[in-house]
């Protein structure tokens, strides 16, 4: 598989987003968390659209779909129902020599580890790397004072269980039939071995997922289905076509819950390459059926006009926030040369409605009361869609700043507006520079951006 067809952006990322305010490490003045990462004033707005983006098309944009919220304490039961006690786990290897510690999957381990042709990736030492053994990556904390095994309980490693849990829940307070989903959006905690390259993987992220239950025997359909309307999310979100693929998991591969699965993969550049932002698994019937045992209660459904009770199937959908939020970053990422200037920019070319500045309001100088007149707009945008107000320094270095947070247009009020009352509307990608009446600009941005006024 490709790994270079794009270049490695992602330590000029690391740097724009927390200059630019997007993402921040951890607790960063003690030295930062291990692979935890903040978002800024403009990462929780890119983060925020995608997240409600989401939503819309997967909730509210269709009759057969719920949205809940669950809570991320369970019963512990829910996670020895789920297999994830048991079985969630990665194997792992250390190397005897430098102590670094790789998954017994890493691609870049040469030969088989904890025999003597096995080569540390790291320190390229010979028989050092131990036999795989496995390590649970589930968050563990207690419940009330008492710090027992009674008491124990888990972070949840993802947001599905609380989903399945509700189910009956769901479907009898809304009436729903089969085939019908549940979705929701939530953190998830994983003490990932080997997490890293900035918010790839994390320990802890955002899930959006959502559990498609359908009538056994439908299951194959319906996973298809899912798995194209969601490839067609993704290139919605303006990801381009050549960094998106598919890749069938091999029966080694599958999950102890999937009958069949896909990843959707992002080619994130560099050495990272091809990636899974997204899994789209047909779980079938072993979640609703490991609860029932679990908890011993029925999680049937009432198929009435047939009269008679079935365990649903489940067809899964489960995108991370966070890495589809990198996505975004990588794909828009571009260095570039502006004709007629010597410095180049740097651009973020995110699609305008996943921007997280839509507009830029500047007054040409600070002065004839073209401040008072922009700030005046700004305001009024405001009330539509985020704006930044920026009357500091040079004109083209005001334009640069927001090309940098990818902001899709400014406006900028100049001696013109003071006769006519028309500004400049710039467009971030080409550049070109139209004037408008100043009580035009929100209806015109508006419709480019694609929401209401
Ligand atoms: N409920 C199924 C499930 O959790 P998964 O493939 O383990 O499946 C789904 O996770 C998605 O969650 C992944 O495609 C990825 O986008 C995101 N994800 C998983 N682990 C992550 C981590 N440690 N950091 C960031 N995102 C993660």
């Amino acid at each position: 598989m490709s790994t270079q067809t794009h270049p490695d952006v992602l330590e000029k990322l690391v740097s724009l987003c927390k200059r630019r305010g997007f993402i921040f490490q951890s607790s960063e003045i003690y030295g930062g968390t291990g692979s935890v990462w903040d978002y800024g004033p403009l990462g929780v707005e890119l983060k925020k659209n995608l997240k409600d983006r989401w939503w819309h098309s997967m909730v509210r944009a269709r009759q057969d779909i719920e949205g809940i919220d669950a809570a991320i304490l369970m019963h512990r039961e829910v996670w020895v129902a789920s297999g994830h006690v048991a079985g969630f786990t990665d194997p792992l290897v250390d190397c005897r020599n430098c102590k670094k510690r790789f998954r017994a999957d890493d691609p870049r381990i040469k030969g088989t580890p904890g025999t003597p042709d096995a080569q540390c990736p790291a320190c390229g030492m010979k028989g050092t790397l131990s036999e795989p053994r496995l390590f649970n990556l589930m968050f563990r904390t207690f419940m009330g004072p008492v710090e027992d095994s009674a008491a124990e309980i888990f972070l949840r490693p993802e947001t599905a269980q609380g989903i399945y849990v509700n189910f009956l829940n769901v479907q009898q307070a809304m009436r729903q039939k089969v085939p019908f989903g549940i979705a929701q959006i939530g953190k998830a905690f994983r003490n990932e071995i080997t997490p890293g390259n900035f918010i790839f993987r994390t320990r802890e992220f955002e899930q959006m997922e959502m559990q498609f239950f359908v009538e056994p025997g439908t299951d194959m359909q319906w996973f298809d289905y899912w798995k194209e309307q969601r490839m067609t999310w993704h290139r919605s979100l303006g990801l381009a076509e050549e960094r998106l693929q598919f890749h069938q998991h091999t029966t080694e591969e599958l999950a102890h819950y999937a009958r069949a699965a896909f990843d959707i993969q992002f080619d994130f550049g560099g050495t990272l390459g091809f990636q899974e932002i997204e899994g789209v698994h047909n779980r079938g019937d072993f979640d609703l059926t490991q609860h029932q045992k679990h908890s011993g209660k029925k999680l049937e459904y009432f198929d009435q006009p047939n009269n008679r009770r079935f365990v649903p199937n489940v067809v899964e959908t489960s995108v991370g926030a966070d890495r589809t939020t990198l996505a975004l970053l990588v794909n828009a990422y571009r260095e570039e040369q502006v004709p007629g200037e010597e410095e180049g920019r740097t651009v973020l070319g995110f699609a305008p409605s996943l921007a997280p500045v839509k507009a830029g309001v500047f007054p040409l100088v600070k002065k004839d009361g073209m401040p008072e007149f922009a700030e005046k707009l700004a305001k009024e945008l405001r009330a539509g869609f985020p704006v930044f107000y920026d009357e500091s320094g040079a004109i083209g270095r005001r334009y640069r700043r927001q090309d940098e947070v990818g902001t899709p247009f400014c406006i900028t009020v100049d001696g013109q507006t003071m006769q006519d009352g028309t500004v400049t509307i710039r467009d971030r990608d080409t550049l070109q520079q139209e004037r408008v009446a100043a009580d035009r600009v929100r209806s015109v941005i508006a419709e480019r951006i694609g929401v209401g006024v």
